[in-house]
């Protein structure tokens, strides 16, 4: 059986009155793309931001290589994030202000890495996801599909162990959304980065090697759901 990289049990979570998760249980294993379907609110984010460490759930336990979350402090877990975790989120959220070179270098300069040798990475990134001629530009400037490009290059260039994409290619038209796919699934399976992927599109769901399903704040299995 594949190592299990990160661990929720029984994630409870509250916001006021909404149960967003009620008993979730996940694993996930090195190195697969895991993808968590389901209905509109009923908990995937949630459940993404608990598992990356984004929000702390009420109840429950998340352990990352045997590491319980909840036994971090602010620091240890903001370092986790920042060297073992990557994010592509629906819409980019690009640096307005930064180039598409600075906004894919950043990561690797908040890590202490020199300016020359971040941006020789954030190139090789771009190049990658195909979008390296664009470089100088700011992410007004660019197309939806190009952003999404960008931001999975800023999501790799740390060359995470997780991934987490929420609805990455959620803006974008199934053309656009394919290729971003693609490209992003290319990238990760040479890096042998595991990612949680959140989607309620079987077409994106398509390029997972395992798919969960969450309903009202648990986890099923398709077959078991179906
Ligand atoms: N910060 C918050 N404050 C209040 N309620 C929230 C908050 N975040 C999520 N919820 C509620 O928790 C439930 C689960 O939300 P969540 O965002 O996890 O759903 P989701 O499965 O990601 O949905 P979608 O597919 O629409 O993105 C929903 O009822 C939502 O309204
Ligand atoms: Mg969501």
């Amino acid at each position: 059986m594949a190592e299990s990289l990160l661990v929720g049990r029984d994630l409870h979570k509250a916001f006021g009155p909404t149960q967003a998760l009620r008993g979730a249980d996940v694993a996930v294993h090195a190195g697969e793309i895991l993808a968590v379907m389901g209905p509109s609110g009923s908990g995937k984010s949630t459940l993404l931001h608990c598992l990356a460490g984004i929000i702390a759930p009420d109840s429950g336990t998340i352990h990352y290589r045997g590491r319980d979350l909840a036994a971090m402090n602010d620091g240890e877990r903001s370092a986790l994030r920042r060297t073992e975790f990557g994010f592509v989120f629906q819409f980019g959220q690009l640096v307005p202000e930064l180039t598409l070179l600075e906004n894919v270098a950043l990561p690797l300069r908040l890590g202490g890495v020199r300016r020359k040798a971040a941006e020789a990475t954030a190139r090789e990134w771009l190049d990658r996801l195909e979008v390296g001629e664009l470089g100088d530009r700011r992410p007004g400037d660019v197309s939806g599909g190009q952003g999404q490009r960008v931001a999975v290059a800023r999501a790799l260039v740390t060359r995470p162990k997780v991934v987490f994409a929420d609805e990455p290619t959620g803006a974008l038209d199934s053309l656009n959304g394919e290729k971003v796919m693609q490209l992003f699934t290319d990238a990760v399976r040479d890096t042998q980065a595991a990612v949680v992927l959140v989607t309620h599109e079987a077409r994106v769901a398509a390029h997972s090697d395992r798919e969960i399903v969450v309903r009202d704040g648990r986890v099923g299995h398709p077959e078991l759901v179906a």
